[in-house]
Parts: structure tokens; C-alpha cells; sequence
């Protein structure tokens, strides 16, 4: 009968630390930092999912561009950590959406898959081909 009780006991604390495992990773609130050296800055997700953020591009498709911080915002799913942001460029007439997935490796790194499109400004209707770009994003947590 003891046995049995420590047995229950046992399994009830694996699932709550296991719930609290899940709860921990794949979180998207933090620092991260992407392939190409960029930041971002997710705050605290809502009881929604939505949150808000900022974002500091390494690259950009304008030369010569003075880079600033831009403002991020998006939705995540609750049960799955599935989501999309958008963050709109200060520096440059551009937005980029991405959506995406986060994963936790077996030495326990989260990343987040993503792709995004990047639209830019046509100066005419006939330029609207060239301006958008698709691409992935890999980023991992910073400390
Ligand atoms: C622009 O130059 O039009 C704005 C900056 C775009 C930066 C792109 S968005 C996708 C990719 N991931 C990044 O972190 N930066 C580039």
C-alpha cells in the first residue's frame, strides 16, 4: 500500500515538473538573437497570446540605412508555441511578417523556426513584383 501511495506521489510530482518543464521552454518572452546577428525583445505574452516587443535588424535592404530599433507585436498560440509577428521598420518604408515555431533540442535549446516575407515599397503598381522577399530566420535565446 505504501509502495503504491510513493508510486502516485512519484508520478504526480513527474507531471507537475514536467508541466512546469513546458511551461519554462519554448516561452517566447525573452532576448533572442537570429543567424544574422539581429536582436529581439519579446515582452511578457498576454492571457491571449498576443504580445509586443522591439526588434534591431543587423542587415537591411537600403545601403547606407541609419538602423534603429522598430517596434514588434504578435500572436501566439496557447497550447503550441506556433506564432506570427510583424515588425514595421522605423528607419526604412518597410514591414516584415514572420511565422513560425518554436523547438527545444535535446541539450534543451530552444529555437525558433521561422520565415518571413519582407515587403518594401513599389514606387508604381507596375514594381509591385519586385518587392517582396522570402526568407528563414533561425534565432536562439540570449543569456
Ligand atoms: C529593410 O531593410 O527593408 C528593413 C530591414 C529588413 C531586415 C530583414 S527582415 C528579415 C531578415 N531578418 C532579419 O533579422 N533582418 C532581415
Amino acid at each position: 500500500m505504501r509502495r503504491r501511495t510513493f508510486l502516485f506521489c512519484f508520478l504526480c510530482l513527474c507531471q507537475v515538473s514536467g508541466f512546469a518543464f513546458l511551461q519554462q521552454k519554448c516561452s517566447l518572452k525573452g532576448r533572442w538573437k537570429n543567424e544574422l546577428g539581429s536582436n529581439m525583445t519579446v515582452k511578457a505574452v498576454d492571457g491571449s497570446g498576443l504580445f509586443t516587443g522591439s526588434y534591431f535588424t543587423a542587415v537591411s535592404t537600403q545601403q547606407g540605412a541609419h538602423i534603429k530599433e522598430s517596434a514588434l507585436s504578435g500572436q501566439v498560440q496557447l497550447k503550441h508555441p506556433v506564432f506570427g509577428f510583424l515588425v514595421k521598420w522605423s528607419f526604412v518604408e518597410s514591414v516584415t511578417s514572420w511565422v513560425g515555431q518554436c523547438f527545444v533540442s535535446q541539450t534543451g535549446e530552444e529555437r525558433l523556426e521561422t520565415t518571413w516575407l519582407l515587403r518594401g515599397k513599389a514606387k508604381t503598381e507596375g514594381d509591385d513584383w519586385s518587392q517582396t522577399r522570402v526568407g528563414k530566420d533561425v534565432f536562439t535565446r540570449l543569456p
